[in-house]
């Protein structure tokens, strides 16, 4: 017999709740996470991977995810300024850190110009892989603004696309470098 929970903490200001039901889900746990700027606290079960987390609780279905084991890179997001992988993370593992997802690039509208450089050098068809190379792009970006091609490609090479080749990915990255 489930325990009667008690009743959820109102909010800080300035904070955003991610919906829960308690009485049924026992065993989890609140985390504190910046994504994208706003402050969240959510309550997972502690084996709940931090993509799941961002899709599923928060709503945040730009981070994508395709082999769940590591290897695609679809999943990528920005932890505190590094590029990791969503499914392998998990979300009581990013406790009080500060997450960027696609969905954080565009500002007031506008592609950001990473993102447009990838729309104007043709690098996407389906798309299902991007915002992961869009994120390991801009992780490798700060971090050597002016990379060659070859160290886009090592950059890059733990994100898969099935579709549009590599060429205009790391054409676009370039682009966006100059
Ligand atoms: S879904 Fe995370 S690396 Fe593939
Ligand atoms: S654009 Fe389709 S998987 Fe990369």
């Amino acid at each position: 017999m489930l325990a009667a929970a008690a009743a959820p903490l109102p909010p800080p200001s300035g904070w955003r709740y991610a919906l829960v039901d308690l009485p049924h889900r026992p065993n989890q746990v609140a985390v504190d996470l910046e994504v994208n700027g706003e402050q969240y606290t959510v309550l997972v079960e502690p084996r709940r991977s931090l993509v799941d987390c961002l899709r599923d609780d928060l709503g945040l279905t730009g981070s994508h995810v395709g082999c769940e084991q590591g290897v695609c890179g679809a999943c990528t997001v920005l932890l505190d300024g590094e590029a990791v992988r969503g499914c392998l993370l998990l979300t009581v593992q990013a406790q009080g850190t500060s997450i960027t997802t696609v969905e954080g690039l565009a500002q007031g509208g506008e592609l950001s110009p990473l993102q447009s450089a990838f729309h104007e050098s043709f690098a996407l068809q389906c798309g299902y892989c991007t915002p992961g190379f869009l994120i390991s792009s801009l992780a490798l970006l700060a971090r050597n603004p002016h990379p060659s091609r070859t160290e886009v490609r090592e950059a890059l090479s733990g994100n898969l696309c099935r579709c549009t080749g590599y060429d205009t990915i790391v054409d676009a990255v370039m682009a966006s470098s100059r």
